[in-house]
């Protein structure tokens, strides 16, 4: 039943050739949110090639592997996202996108190729296992409402009592992990605001309601949300990211638009802000006789780490990396459907440092030069093998 850390380490190994070349194979043929279409079925193709696999598609473009042990226990869910941005690739390398237009900026490719790499390893200690491991590949986690919360309505979660994922992480140098309990990802909402006033000629501004000035009102009183009626002790971004109008000098325009994002890792706090908003807007307006019209989406939930599962992941990393190399991360205002998992099952999201400045693969994720250091891979797999054991045997004895 306990299996030798020395077999793992070679199976480990035997697979690395493996991860480079699915990774590079994915980078070449991006796929943007909601359009991976071939890249599920490269997923599902390599995973039918493994043994004692259930494989699943519950989703569009979503795959599932199952992977039942010898003996009942309990069940470990680890999740790799696998879609692109739309972002036209300016690196030189052998396995530049061939999809102009879309590139693999975020690293999702890498993600995708371990998890297969995981699953390859550890669907040949099935006979050993003593519980489920469940393999989730999720498309859309670039493009609210993403591709986690129809994963989760399907059901495809259920049962799951520890849900893991990973990400690469440039500004995180290679041979690095950070794990940490706790706020991870901030909510990421975002809203449209339409101001109204009254237009007309710019040299008799005082026959109309200019929603310029009025809008420039709006903008720095909203700032006053996060300043002055937010806790400074939770941290809360309101960014106005556009504002639109008029068309000419001599024309006061009758409309402005403006949108933006909201993040935050408080749940209530998130709440609130709406509310916060409609109030600054609705006195702005008012004042100078104009009309507002706010229209505020809910996106992404915060990612919030749970204590009992990251502690035996935390675990699990520096027991195969040592102290040296376990990090704990500053939480980042981003935002991640992974998040979306986290209210089915207590889980854990955790970063592998993959930037190498000396080797020009210190981007940041989004840029169109985005390129990681391949050792992650190495590394990232050996994580989440190990982690996915770990947690199992975790689970067991907690639930004795
Ligand atoms: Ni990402």
């Amino acid at each position: 039943m306990a299996l030798d850390p020395a077999e793992i380490r070679s199976r480990l190994e035997a697979v690395q050739a493996d991860v480079v070349r699915w990774r590079r194979h994915l980078h070449a043929h991006p796929e943007v949110s909601f359009h991976e279409r071939e890249t599920a079925a490269f997923v599902f193709q390599t995973l039918q090639q493994f043994d004692g696999l259930q494989l699943t598609r519950p989703t569009e473009n979503s795959v599932v592997a199952r992977l039942v042990g010898a003996q009942p226990g309990p069940v470990v869910a680890l999740r790799a996202d696998i879609d692109a941005l739309p972002i036209t690739e300016e690196n030189e390398i052998d396995f530049v996108s061939r999809n102009v237009g879309a590139m693999h900026a975020c690293g999702h490719d890498a993600h995708t190729a371990m998890l297969l790499g995981a699953v390859k390893v550890l669907s040949t200690l099935r006979d050993s296992l003593v519980g489920e491991l469940r393999f989730v590949f999720q498309p859309a986690e670039e493009l609210p409402p993403g591709g986690a919360q129809p994963l989760c309505d399907s059901g495809a979660i259920d049962g799951v009592d520890a849900v893991v994922g990973a990400h690469v992480w440039t500004p995180l140098p290679v041979g690095a992990v950070a794990v940490k309990a706790g706020p991870m990802m901030a909510s990421s909402d975002t809203f449209e605001l339409v101001i109204r006033g009254r237009g007309g000629h710019a040299a008799q501004p005082h026959m109309g309601v200019d929603c310029v000035v009025v809008a420039a009102q709006a903008i720095v009183n909203l700032q006053q949300v996060v300043s002055r009626n937010a806790d400074p002790l939770k941290p809360l971004v309101l960014s106005i990211t556009k504002m639109h109008a008029g068309t000419t000098n001599n024309v006061i325009p009758d409309v402005a638009e403006l949108a933006g994002t909201v993040r935050s890792f408080d749940p209530e706090q998130r709440q609130q802000v709406p509310g916060m908003m409609e109030r600054v807007l609705r006195g702005v307006t008012q004042a100078h006789g104009a009309e507002y019209d706010l229209r505020y989406q809910f996106g992404y939930r915060p990612v919030i780490n749970d204590a009992r599962i990251t502690g035996w992941v935390q675990e699990a990393l520096l027991a195969e990396f040592g102290p040296d190399a376990v990090l704990s991360p500053e939480p980042s205002m981003g935002g991640e459907d992974f998040s979306a998992y986290q209210t089915k099952a207590p889980g854990t999201f955790f970063l592998i440092g993959a930037g190498n400045a000396a080797k020009g693969m210190a981007y940041p994720h989004h840029n169109s030069r985005f390129n990681i250091d391949e050792n992650a891979l190495r590394i990232g797999l050996t994580a989440e093998v190990h982690t996915a054991l770990h947690l199992l045997e975790k689970l067991r004895q907690a639930e004795h």
